[in-house]
């Protein structure tokens, strides 16, 4: 028995240095020492042998087996580690090939159009002031002239959250709260870009939107310097070759009051579909500050006057990049956002 023992382990190593693959060293595994395998075999036989011998024999079985599992585990990562280096042999990686990019979006058309706004105004000293989108019906509306029952609070059909707060329907009401907060009288020159809203939605309008509101405040500024900055501010904005014409309109919180037209961007001032066969397009509202609102804010209008505006921002893009329906801002369809 001791011979047959050694005669496979003979056998089994001898076929273990022939296998060259995975499939082959399973095979010499159930083989030989699977349940049903030559050695499990030769175990049964132990029980036919004299009590003296048994143990000797019985150890030789365990020294045959630990040899053969060793062996087994040395071959499987001979065979591995042979398959590895095969594949870093036939496997070539082109270091200098460029990287992928990763894809890091741009802005979009509306804050283009934004930052173009504030960049035009921040040249001409104006500072940026902020108020909140919750506002309250004191600062939206009475500050600004536009008492309780006023017949103009229709112009602005709005959203309200209780009777005394409502999403703002215009930049405004940042006008009485910056004045409100510095020291009587002293100057004032902010703009105040943000969103607004109003209960509209059509190919021109949208509930929410987005406004530059301006004012400026000190001693002596006339009619003349509210003029004189917006017409900069389009020929920045539009290009030098563009006119700018003011018409007189109605705002309560401004008098005297005036819309700004620029020449139809479109047809030159020929007449077209945009500018309705006019040549001209309104783009602001506009006025010198009401001495009521002045007056309301805790400024002598008797000692300082001033004026303001506000500007439509998604109108002004319309015009710049020449885009026919406002809905298209807020649909988020990339073949419309890649072509800024
Ligand atoms: N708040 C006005 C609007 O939203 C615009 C405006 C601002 C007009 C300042 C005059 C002065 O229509």
């Amino acid at each position: 028995m001791e011979q047959q023992l050694n005669d496979l382990r003979q056998t089994a190593m001898a076929e273990l240095q022939d296998a060259s693959d995975m499939e082959k060293l399973t095979e010499i595994r159930v083989k030989y020492l699977g349940k049903k395998g030559s050695l499990t075999s030769l175990l049964k036989g132990l029980g036919s042998l004299s009590p003296e011998e048994r143990p000797r024999v019985g150890q030789l079985v365990n020294v045959v087996r630990a040899a053969m599992e060793e062996a087994l585990t040395a071959k499987t990562e001979a065979i591995k580690e042979a398959a590895l280096e095969k594949r870093l042999a036939s496997e070539k990686i082109d270091v200098t090939l460029p990287g992928r990019k990763a894809a890091i979006g741009h802005k979009h058309p509306v804050t283009l159009t934004m930052n173009r706004i504030k960049e035009i105004f921040m040249r001409m000293g104006f500072s940026i002031e902020e108020g909140p989108e919750i506002e309250q019906d004191y600062f939206n509306f009475e500050a600004m002239n536009l008492p309780k029952d006023h017949p103009a609070r229709d112009m602005q059909d709005s959203f309200y959250i209780t009777e005394e707060f409502l999403l703002r329907t215009h930049t405004s009401p940042v006008q009485a709260r910056t004045m409100q907060k510095t020291e009587p009288n002293q100057p004032i020159r902010i703009i105040s870009p943000g969103k607004v809203f109003r209960r509209d939605y059509d190919a021109t309008h949208s509930p929410m939107f987005h406004q530059v509101e301006g004012l400026v405040v000190d001693k002596n500024v006339s009619f003349s310097d509210l003029k004189g900055t917006l017409e900069m501010f389009v020929h920045e904005m539009f290009g030098d070759n563009v006119g700018v014409r003011l018409r007189p309109s109605f705002f309560p919180f401004t008098e005297p009051s005036a819309e700004v037209d620029i020449s139809c961007v479109m047809c030159h001032g020929q007449g077209c579909r945009v500018c309705s066969g006019t040549g001209w397009l309104e783009i602001l509202g506009s006025g010198m500050v009401h001495p009521h609102v002045l007056e309301m804010s805790g400024y002598d209008p008797n000692k300082v006057s001033g004026f303001a505006f506000g500007m439509g921002v998604e109108r002004i893009a319309m015009l710049v990049y020449g885009i026919d329906d406002l809905r298209l801002f807020y649909e988020n369809d990339l073949r419309f956002l890649r072509q800024f």
